[in-house]
């Protein structure tokens, strides 16, 4: 691995690393070592489910990390029908109560409210996509983080869009050949639209977000601000773009938003581009995989419904939303560019 992909790694670990933490406390709260231990055995994943009271669907993200940090093995019993169970590792022995598993819960501090993750939350339901998605809610809704907080938070997705967009330009400027209009939805205050319109500069801009985020935003050249709601209506254009937004959705609120981006798009000529995190469970391990992976962590975290998607995962949320073809291109980075055609 060169350098630079090294570094890109090692800032997400720094990044996120009390959401690790968060998880591995999470998983001793939910007695997932001790369950281990008191068996002797290997566990399917619903025999896991049962015995700590986590519904399979989150409990499946957590083992995929904890298993990628070598927490615990997941071995593959059959491949069709496709078929795996956990098993114990020296690591997992010692996070048991009775061994050095209260040392780390005292360590990990006490439960936040905000942004924390407890087996409470897990056991009703939070990363599972089962809640209803009338109470589906992120930080994104209104109240939901304090003001200084907010602000911060706004700055730093400011530089996300930054960081985004050049990693885009850079990788893969094909992506804009041919496109005259495009819609950054969820584009914050238009940073990541300001630099397409540049780098690519036939494009007109639209950033679109919520009416209160872009009454915020600064006068961009070459983009023009427009305030709504993408469960609503996308204004129209040649294409869309979707860049970290739907990562923070349930399946059921993503397959409403991209509806509506196909509403906006041209039935024969538009496109929807989604940059976001692919996890490819198939193929052979990239070095990205244990930055997705935490990514995965931070989003449980910080949403009730929100997840990284896998190659299929992403594929049935396509289809579910009527668009029949895709590419899916990798890149230097933990994100990859997926276009939908309808
Ligand atoms: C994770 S941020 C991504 C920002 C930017 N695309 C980036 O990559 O840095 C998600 C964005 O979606 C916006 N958003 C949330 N709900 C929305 C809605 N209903 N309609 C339009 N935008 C929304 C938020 O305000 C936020 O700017």
């Amino acid at each position: 691995m060169d350098e630079e992909a090294r570094a890109q790694i090692d800032v997400w670990k720094y990044a996120y690393g009390f959401d690790a933490m968060r998880v591995v406390k999470c998983a001793i709260e939910l007695g997932i070592p001790d369950v281990f231990g008191s068996r002797g055995s290997p566990m399917t994943l619903s025999e896991l489910s049962s015995a700590v009271g986590c519904p399979e669907n989150s409990l499946y993200r957590i083992m995929r990390f904890l298993t990628h940090n070598g927490i615990f093995k997941k071995k593959i019993i059959s491949q069709d029908p496709p078929l795996f169970h956990y098993s114990q590792t020296p690591l997992s022995r010692l996070l048991t109560r009775d061994n050095m598993g209260l040392f780390v819960l005292v360590q990990a501090g006490p439960s936040g409210k905000q942004f924390g993750l407890t087996a409470e939350d897990l056991r009703a339901g939070k990363g599972s996509g089962l809640k209803p998605a009338a109470d589906e809610m992120t930080m994104w809704s209104s109240g939901v983080v304090d003001e200084a907080y907010e602000k911060l938070f706004r700055d730093h997705m400011a530089s996300h869009g930054k960081l985004g967009a050049s990693k885009v330009i850079n990788n893969c400027p094909e992506v804009f050949e041919g496109i005259e209009s495009l819609v950054d939805v969820g584009g914050n205050d238009g940073t990541a639209i300001g630099m397409f319109v540049k780098a690519f500069p036939w494009i007109r801009g639209i950033n679109f977000d919520l009416p209160q985020v872009v009454h915020e935003a600064p006068a961009i050249d070459g983009v023009l601000h427009v305030g709504g709601d993408m469960f609503e209506s996308i204004p129209k254009a040649d294409a869309i773009m979707l860049m970290s937004v739907l990562h923070d959705w349930s399946d059921e609120m993503c397959i409403e938003i991209l509806k509506k981006c196909k509403e906006a798009i041209r039935t024969k000529t538009g496109k929807v581009i989604i940059v976001e995190v692919v996890i490819d469970e198939e193929g052979e391990e990239d070095e990205y995989m244990g930055a997705r992976l935490l990514v995965d962590m931070m989003i449980m975290i910080a949403t009730i419904n929100g997840k990284e998607r896998t190659t299929k995962e992403w594929i049935r949320l396509l289809n579910a939303s009527g668009f029949s073809k895709y590419t899916i291109k990798h890149m230097r980075a933990i994100e990859s560019i997926i276009e939908a055609y309808p």
